[in-house]
């Protein structure tokens, strides 16, 4: 049952990624975490035989081992990201203030991953490594809509959660934390979730919709 009375545009506006806001102490119900996936489950795929596989981890010992590996694949991210960094990349104050929120928040669940009391990692069956265009976008089609709709589920609830993928740096380390069979499986991506400290979110700064939209052609 979902807890917060939110209307569908104000679910779809402020589903945001939470990082700092997420309660670290207490604790979720294993049912409010099915309820979600049972709605997840509606999502579209391309696959009639539902390739999908979710990976429910509350085990403080697996979730101090994702959270090592996603340590070392931040790590990474930031090593290649650097010379990046190094360039100016916010074009006015605003930007330049939501990056380094962004910055900041990802160091605190970088700090924090192993204390969140869920991690669900979606997986799709079939590996993308040199599949052409289409069978990429097939799979990861056929996971990232559940992904989405189990966060908005969740949302509802009054959980909060974050897309990320740093783990899959190390992928194969995090499929032999969890016994996935790597050759077959891949991980989509590490959702951590938590009920959230206060339920009021806003609206994230997006560039104005002309300046995105092509109607007709490019
Ligand atoms: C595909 C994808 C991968 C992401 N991976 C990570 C990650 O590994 N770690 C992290 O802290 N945030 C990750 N993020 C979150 C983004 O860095 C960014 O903070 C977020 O999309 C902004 O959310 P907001 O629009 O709710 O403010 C990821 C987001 C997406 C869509």
């Amino acid at each position: 049952m979902p807890v917060l009375d939110l209307s569908i545009d104000t679910l779809l506006t402020t589903t945001r990624t939470v990082r700092k806001r997420l309660d670290l102490a207490r604790p979720v119900e294993p049912q409010v975490i099915r309820e979600c996936l049972e709605l997840a489950l509606q999502a579209p795929t391309a696959s009639y035989s539902q390739d999908w596989h979710f990976i429910v981890v509350t085990d403080p010992q697996q979730r101090q081992a994702l959270a090592t590996i996603y340590r070392k694949g931040a790590a990474r991210y930031v090593e290649l990201m650097t010379p990046v960094y190094q360039q100016p990349m916010a074009s006015n104050e605003q930007e330049a203030s939501t990056l380094a929120r962004v910055i900041d928040s990802g160091r605190y669940l970088i700090e924090h991953l192993h204390e969140v009391p869920v991690h669900v990692i979606p997986c799709i069956q079939g590996r993308t490594e040199n599949m052409p265009t289409i069978a990429q976008a097939a799979r990861w089609g056929s996971i990232m809509p559940a992904a989405w709709s189990f966060m908005l589920a969740a949302r509802s609830r009054g959980l909060g959660s974050s897309l990320t993928s740093f783990h899959l740096f190390f992928e194969q380390e995090a499929a032999e934390v969890l016994g996935i069979p790597y050759e077959e499986v891949m991980q989509a991506a590490l959702i951590p979730v938590a009920y959230t400290l206060g339920t009021d979110f806003k609206p994230a700064a997006r560039k104005p919709l002309e300046s995105v939209l092509h109607w007709d052609r490019w």
